[in-house]
């Protein structure tokens, strides 16, 4: 039933998505009490759950892993409708930074005109790149884009739910584009679909399908290829290593019906440090 009606969803044109979205939850939208930075239900685009309470949470293993501090220069890859950006209004101080980008421009509106408005170090930059899921007014590839910001701005990088909607060419642009511009030694958080043998075995008792197999990686969905994208674990280690960076853990998320690590997360986790 679940997989009927996400093969529903993605057959809809992109825009239409998200006006049905909004129609759905029209009634619980007029009535639910929300958090002031939080966007209504019909708007978030970026996945189900509770959005505040898993941006609370990604933001303590981001603290975790990246060692944060007030005065760190954080770059939101994906930042979506800023949901992992609310918890960090209440961290960073004036020395510190937030950047986000997004090819959602809705999206990204939202974030700066309820963030970005109120929180002068907060910034968020819509860049029009195509993705099959998300953004189709553009033929612009995210293999190409270097990102709008210097070499070593940033002291701390991570997408949550974004590389598991990127095709390789992408990828491999996006790991040189963040090491570039990471400083020497920082991390970069980031969430994957990861094919081992573990989680291979356990998909073929049949929790999540990702029947489709391309040879490094292998989709939900052949027609909306960024729907959701899986990768082979050598790959991704591969790539990190190639653009320079070391995978100093690998969380199992339980997406496959693999027993999950400590974390408990549904995707996993990759902790990619800059050599
Ligand atoms: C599942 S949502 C997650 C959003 C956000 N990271 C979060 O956790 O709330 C995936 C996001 O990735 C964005 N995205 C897809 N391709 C992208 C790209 N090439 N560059 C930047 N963002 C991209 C989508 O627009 C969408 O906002």
């Amino acid at each position: 039933m679940k997989s009927m009606l996400r093969s529903l969803y993605y057959a809809l044109p992109v825009q239409w998505r998200y006006h049905a979205r909004r129609l759905v939850y029209l009634p619980v939208d007029l009535f639910r009490k929300r958090h002031p930075l939080e966007p209504p239900k019909g708007m978030i685009y970026t996945g189900g759950g509770d959005f505040i309470a898993i941006g609370k949470t990604f933001f303590n293993y981001f603290k975790k892993y990246g060692a944060l501090t007030p005065e760190s220069q954080v770059l939101d890859i994906g930042s979506g409708i800023g949901r992992m950006a609310i918890p960090f209004t209440e961290f960073l101080n004036e020395k510190g930074r937030y950047e986000g980008f997004d090819v959602v421009k809705r999206g990204v509106d939202w974030c700066n005109k309820h963030v970005g408005s109120k929180y002068a170090h907060f910034n968020f930059q819509f860049v029009p790149l195509k993705n099959d899921l998300y953004n189709l007014d553009t033929a612009d590839e995210a293999a190409l884009y270097k990102f709008p910001y210097q070499d070593t701005d940033f002291d701390f990088a991570f997408l949550t739910s974004v590389f598991t909607h990127m095709m390789p060419n992408d990828l491999d642009n996006y790991l040189s584009e963040i090491h570039r511009v990471l400083k020497p030694g920082k991390i970069c958080f980031a969430t994957f679909f990861i094919l081992d043998e573990v989680s291979s075995a356990h998909m073929k008792s049949g929790s999540k399908a990702f029947l489709f197999d391309k040879g490094h990686y292998t989709l939900m969905d052949e027609k909306v290829k960024e729907a959701n994208v899986a990768y082979k674990k050598d790959f991704i280690f591969e790539l990190a290593n190639k653009n320079g960076f070391e995978v100093t853990e690998f969380i199992r998320g339980d997406w496959s019906g693999a027993k999950p690590d400590a974390l408990n997360e549904h995707q996993d986790i990759l902790i990619l440090k800059k050599r």
